[in-house]
């Protein structure tokens, strides 16, 4: 089939985990008029829209967040915090996205574990914000857990039927941890990929730079009146340097590609700092 039309196709992909990703067209596609292939997380493979340009609609749809926070960000591999931010064995982090919340807590010098945010028997949630715990606590009827999500102990256990209350029935259900350079990622999907296998080829691309050496001396958070894909691609691109931090074209030329990206495929990286 020939068109002199580009077009571009949302296609679903075969992994669990999720990937918005725009490929460039193998031959196959190239010979079908296709310019370019985005694939899309299950159920969602209407976002890319018409020749790949994104609807309006996907950053201020109500519907379409609660599609986000379904196929998104239940299945995606996201950072929840550094390794240095729970240093001492016992230190948790709350990681909480949409509706839902992750404690990560480091289990042992070197192993972090991560839980959903709710009590087995109500649901209340166990911890907010960062802190240390000897054992996590429910406030509501005081069951509690190890720090390893096993349970402690259930007020007046014997009041129940013991096939009520299983010992697996009790633990605090588990989430996946991933680390890589001193950064702590959780995916709330059991089948998704690894993380190594979603971070490629970017982690090849940054292990040089040594991230998990490094610290920062402060950081800011805010609340932004706007969908949050808004953010994301604000932070993406580097096309608004040359007006939005001009002051910063002394340490660089006004280039909005790298080099360094053997696919091509984002043209909107700014190059590295030069000396000025
Ligand atoms: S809700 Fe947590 S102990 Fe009852
Ligand atoms: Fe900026």
């Amino acid at each position: 089939m020939t068109t002199t039309e580009p077009r571009s196709f949302a296609r679903p992909i075969d992994r669990t985990d999720i990937e918005l990703t725009l490929k460039r067209p193998d031959k196959a596609e190239q010979e079908e008029g296709v310019s370019m292939t985005v694939y899309a997380p299950k159920g969602m493979t209407d976002w890319a829209g018409e020749k790949g340009v994104i609807p309006a609609q996907n950053y201020v749809s109500e519907d379409f967040a609660k599609r986000e926070a379904e196929h998104l960000w239940k299945k995606v591999w996201q950072m929840a915090c550094r390794e240095e931010e729970i240093p001492k064995v016992g230190d948790y982090y709350t990681y909480d996205i949409v509706d839902q919340s992750i404690i990560v807590i480091r289990t042992a010098p070197d192993e972090i574990k991560a839980f959903h945010n709710a009590c087995p028997h109500r649901g209340r949630t166990l911890t907010e914000g960062c802190g240390h715990a000897a054992r996590l606590f429910c406030k509501y009827h005081g069951w509690n857990w190890k720090i390893d999500g096993t349970d402690a102990k259930v007020v007046d256990r014997h009041e129940w039927a013991p096939e009520d209350l299983t010992d697996e029935s009790l633990n605090l259900a588990p989430v996946k941890v991933g680390r890589w350079s001193g950064w702590v990622y959780i995916n709330m999907d059991p089948d998704s990929v690894s993380l190594e296998e979603h971070l490629a080829p970017a982690k090849a691309y940054l292990d040089p730079f040594d991230i998990g050496g490094m610290r920062y001396h402060w950081r800011k958070s805010t609340i932004m009146d706007c969908n949050w894909k808004v953010i994301l691609e604000a932070f993406n691109e580097g096309y608004h340097v040359q007006t939005t931090h001009n002051q910063m074209l002394r340490y660089m030329d006004d280039w909005t590609q790298s080099y360094a990206q053997p696919h091509d495929l984002n043209k909107s990286n700014v190059p590295p700092a030069l000396p000025p």
